[in-house]
């Protein structure tokens, strides 16, 4: 008897905005192979029983998105340095029954950057964070591991950047002294929900910027954000923030169904639709 195809999914509350059941779901057509993945709505209190019965399903793992992050990370029997480092997991691979918590989301934050702009590097400047969320917390970690020479971190709430940039080894500034921050930096992030359909833009100049800045936002509805347009009048680099989410599914996908994937036009076009 040959082995059940692969199974894989999404566990989060809510579930159904999720774009994982496409991506991935393009991938497993797109390399012919045999396996599943889905979306599972799961309530906040029963994740744990949840899990179990992943385990007991005979499940590969699976992607954790809000309001579990957190709660995978301390549930799992093993988890990488960079998901303890960032304090949520995003991606479970099981194995002999055991779950293992990684947590991906910075590693595609960079992978998007090298792919949308091959010139870049994170050591060429320092880096502007914008926001101080979950989102933020794993971009600063992946910067400063880049090479980013010094991670600023601005927030409308300070305490926020402050504890962040205390837990990493970042430094926060007051969100009003932003404007003369990006004059300094060379690479400059929105993790704010500013700029998302429905939301207030992002509202900072970037008169003063450096020319060889390159600015990128993880909003990705829409994907031309303000922040982005006026960061692309003014010359700067841009990348979108679609390909993160697209990068940071790539180790699951191959965990689970044991073929590294790409990224490419086909599979954006296939997530936006
Ligand atoms: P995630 O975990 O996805 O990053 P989050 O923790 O809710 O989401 O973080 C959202 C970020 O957007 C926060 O940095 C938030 O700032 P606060 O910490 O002050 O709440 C930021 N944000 C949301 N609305 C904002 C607004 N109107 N102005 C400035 N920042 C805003």
């Amino acid at each position: 008897m040959s082995a059940p195809p692969p199974l894989a999914g999404v566990v989060g509350w809510p579930v159904g905005h999720s774009r994982s059941p496409a991506l991935h779901g393009h991938w497993l057509k797109l390399y012919g192979l045999s396996g599943a993945y889905v979306a599972m709505a799961v309530a906040p209190d029963a994740l744990a029983t949840a899990l179990k019965g992943l385990v007991a399903l005979g499940f590969a793992g699976c992607n954790v998105t809000l309001p579990h992050k957190e709660q995978a990370l301390a549930l799992a029997d093993a988890a990488t340095d960079r998901a303890r480092r960032i304090g949520a997991a995003n991606t479970l691979a099981i194995r002999q029954g055991r779950i293992e918590a990684d947590n991906t989301d910075g590693f595609g934050f960079i992978e998007n950057l090298r792919q949308g702009a091959p010139d870049w590097s994170a050591a060429a400047g320092p880096a502007l964070v914008l926001g101080a969320g979950g989102a933020a917390r794993a971009i600063v970690a992946a910067l400063l591991d880049a090479g980013a020479p010094e991670v600023l971190i601005a927030n409308r709430t300070p305490e926020r950047a402050e504890a962040l940039a205390a837990a990493l080894g970042a430094r926060a500034i007051p969100w009003a002294a932003a404007e003369a921050a990006a004059a300094e930096a060379a690479t400059l992030v929105n993790t704010t929900s500013l700029g998302m359909a429905g939301q207030p833009p992002l509202d900072l100049s970037l008169d003063r910027a450096r020319a060889d800045a390159l600015a990128t936002d993880i909003v990705y509805a829409p994907l031309e954000t303000a922040f982005l347009r006026r960061a692309a009048a003014r010359g700067l680099r841009t990348v979108d923030g679609l390909g993160m989410l697209l990068h940071q599914a790539r180790p699951g996908f191959e965990a689970w169904f044991g073929v590294a994937p790409e990224v490419d036009e086909a599979l954006r076009q296939a997530v936006l639709a």
